[in-house]
């Protein structure tokens, strides 16, 4: 869904920096979005986003190489039944869906707010709703796993975690840039859109998964350009200036979770995030 927004905001005459941690996919949605557009539309820039060394080199080049930053889609995601630390010894649900995102978007804030208008689209999902929220006793996803190595019931307990963080993050950042000309947007883009966020689950689930994702390609419902429509369309719509905060789903702003209402867990959330990547 990242490079069908990357080509849809290009297509709508926007220079884009593609992001990937894959040189050669990331070369190839470049070399697709300029053939496609008929001009050097897009430039690609290496990041492991759940990397914070890596991410501070991205925000110090994006920083260098242009002049201005109106829109930053927060987009890469993981589903890994496999138990990973990141570099910086994060779980990595935690680290390539939350950590890297809020540290990437604390570092650009001064571009984007000197680019103003701009937009933060933060892609979340409504697996944020489908668990019992954040465990601040088990920020860094131990005890899910409990011991294993693979589990895919822990990949979906972290994935949730990370996707809540992801509204958590818009809601808090919205307050914060309250007339700086700068909006931000939860973005839920359906439910088994057809990509690769699940080729690591295995087992029943795989097939299940399978099952789903061919029989919505086969009726066109789960299309990664249908899945990003909703993301497109608040990156580049006019008129949502005044919908900072909210989470959208369908193209719509949809009625908040009870989990993403709680205010507790939004403060202790952005703390936390502060000192494990800023502080
Ligand atoms: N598909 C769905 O049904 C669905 C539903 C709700 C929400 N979402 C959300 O939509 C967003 C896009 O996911 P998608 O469905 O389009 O899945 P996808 O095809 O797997 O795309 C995710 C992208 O993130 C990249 N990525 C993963 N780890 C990275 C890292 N450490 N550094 C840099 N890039 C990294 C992946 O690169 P590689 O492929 O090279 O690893 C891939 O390009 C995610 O945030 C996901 O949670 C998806």
């Amino acid at each position: 869904m990242g490079r069908v927004t990357a080509m849809a905001l290009a297509s709508m005459g926007a220079q884009v920096i593609v992001v990937d941690w894959e040189g050669e996919e990331g070369t190839r949605t470049r070399d697709l979005i300029n053939a496609a557009s008929g001009r050097d539309a897009a430039e690609f820039r290496y990041c492991d986003i759940s990397s914070l060394d890596d991410v501070r080199r991205l925000a110090a080049e994006v920083q260098t190489a242009w002049p201005a930053l109106h829109v930053l889609v927060n987009n890469a995601g993981i589903t890994d039944p496999v138990r990973r630390l990141s570099v910086d010894g994060w779980e990595m649900h935690l680290a390539t869906c939350h950590l890297g995102h809020f540290l990437l978007t604390q570092l650009l804030l001064d571009m984007l707010e000197r680019s103003a208008p701009a937009r933060i689209v933060n892609i979340s999902s409504d697996a944020h709703k489908a668990g019992k929220g954040l465990d601040f006793d088990d920020i860094n996803n131990e005890k899910i796993w409990g011991g294993r190595r693979v589990s895919n019931n822990a990949a979906f307990v972290a994935y949730h975690r990370a996707k809540l963080c992801n509204v958590y993050f818009t809601l808090e950042m919205a307050e914060r840039l309250d007339g700086t000309g700068v909006s931000t947007y939860a973005v839920s883009p359906g439910y088994f859109v057809n990509t690769t966020i699940y080729r690591n689950i295995s087992g029943l689930f795989r097939i299940g998964a399978g099952v789903v994702f061919g029989v919505g390609t086969l009726l066109g419902l789960n299309t990664p350009e249908k899945g990003a429509r909703t993301q497109i369309y608040c990156a580049a719509d006019r008129g949502l200036e005044t919908l900072s905060g909210r989470y959208w789903s369908g193209c719509r702003d949809v009625p908040l979770s009870a989990l993403a209402r709680d205010a507790d867990a939004r403060a202790r959330l952005w703390a936390f995030s502060v000192e494990a990547t800023i502080a």
